[in-house]
């Protein structure tokens, strides 16, 4: 068997149908093919579906025979989860090749999977595409890794770094906004401090379509998450507190559960920097399952997120306006220079804004 890179691309590729739906599962595509021709593919679209392998498998016409692999960007499951072990139906389907591009970081599988087809004398060939299927599960990974999500930070900003406009309600364009429900579709929660609940009143909800987003299953808006650490919001008063999603709100004082409004009330210890964020991001990794943390923060949670050397990704939307002293500027003097390596994902132009996306490399 030699593995062939276009397959695994392909497999990737269909991975990320499930990018707006599949939470908190990780993203999983999968072919099978003979010679040079797909037989069958199949994707993960939603926790609690058949998983990849499993839809591929039963959408093979052809009678399986030896020269057919299989390529899966992730390791097949071999425990029983909402669904059966994939590995079994691999074994009983007489599939006898298979390419895995990444092992399952998630300590219930983590080789296992791998070990069991081989010791059915399955052919099992591992990490073929390694980097790239890391890239699309960066959130899953670092949950189940590092018990924390994967942090993206949006801001817009002007051309003299400030990201509120008194004479406007926004800084960035249409287009840069739309572009930022995709970004919050593919987030697990998206985060703010109370300030920008006070003033801006926003809703944090996706406002895309299926259509849009090209998706079969229906998609829940992400978690809402904000920093209240006095418990002053009333939830009355703002938008953040509507809709059906689950809303977090982060404290200093007290642990309710609000099952009548889906509202969690968490307590967390502060410290001299408001609540403490790294505590913040355990629970919602540990409790809620959060893969990808989307942070739309002020000026004040912007500067600690830089302090704390705490983010994964940051967008910038560079928009061609100068606002002024009367704007509030994108962060404070930064305390501690990040020992991350910093490092451009990817610039792109939405009309007259700029999106530039940074990642951080920690060292
Ligand atoms: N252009 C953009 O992309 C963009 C995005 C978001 C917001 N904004 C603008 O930013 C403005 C608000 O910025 P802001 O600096 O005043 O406030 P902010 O960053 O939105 O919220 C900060 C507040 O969160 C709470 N908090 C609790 N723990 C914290 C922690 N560990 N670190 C940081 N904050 C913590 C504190 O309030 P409590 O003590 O009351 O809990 C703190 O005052 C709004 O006018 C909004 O329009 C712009």
């Amino acid at each position: 068997m030699k593995p062939k890179i276009h397959f695994m691309e392909r497999a990737i590729e269909l991975a990320k149908k499930g990018m707006f739906t599949v939470t908190p599962n990780p993203m999983v595509g999968c072919i099978i093919t003979q010679g040079e021709k797909i037989l069958s593919e199949g994707y993960h679209s939603k926790a609690g579906t058949d998983h990849a392998e499993i839809v591929a498998l039963k959408n093979l016409t052809k009678k399986v025979n030896s020269k057919m692999v299989m390529y899966v960007n992730l390791e097949p499951c071999c425990h029983q989860g909402k669904t059966g072990p994939c590995s079994n139906a691999i074994i009983d389907s007489g599939i006898k090749n298979v390419v895995v591009s990444m092992l399952d970081p998630n300590p219930v599988v983590k080789g296992k999977g791998v070990k069991a087809l081989r010791s059915k004398g399955i052919n099992v060939d591992v990490g073929l595409c390694k980097n790239k299927s890391k890239y699309i599960n960066k959130g899953f990974i670092s949950r189940v890794t590092k018990k924390i999500p994967n942090i993206l930070m949006k801001q817009a900003i002007s051309i003299d770094f400030k990201i509120t406009d008194p004479k406007n309600k926004w800084i960035s364009n249409k287009e840069s906004r739309k572009d930022v429900q995709f970004i919050r579709a593919k987030s697990c929660a998206i985060l703010v401090g109370s300030n920008t609940i006070i003033k801006d009143n926003p809703k944090l909800t996706v406002r895309l379509s299926k259509k849009e987003l090209g998706t079969v299953e229906k998609r829940r808006n992400p978690m809402k998450v904000v920093l209240d650490t006095n418990l002053d919001l009333d939830i009355n008063k703002y938008n953040f507190f509507d809709g059906r999603e689950k809303k977090i709100v982060f404290n200093s004082m007290s642990t309710i559960y609000d099952t009548d409004k889906n509202i969690d009330y968490i307590k967390v210890k502060k410290n001299k920097s408001g609540l403490k964020l790294d505590s913040i991001f355990n629970i919602l990794a540990e409790k809620y399952e959060i893969n990808n943390l989307m942070i739309e923060p002020g000026r004040k949670l912007s500067t600690i997120l830089l302090s704390e050397n705490l983010l994964n990704d940051l967008v910038l939307y560079v928009c061609p306006k100068i606002i002024g002293k009367y704007g509030l500027s994108a962060s404070s003097s930064v305390n501690n220079l990040s020992s991350s390596v910093i490092k451009i994902d990817s610039i792109k132009k939405f009309s007259n804004d700029v999106r530039i996306h940074y990642k951080f490399l920690r060292k």
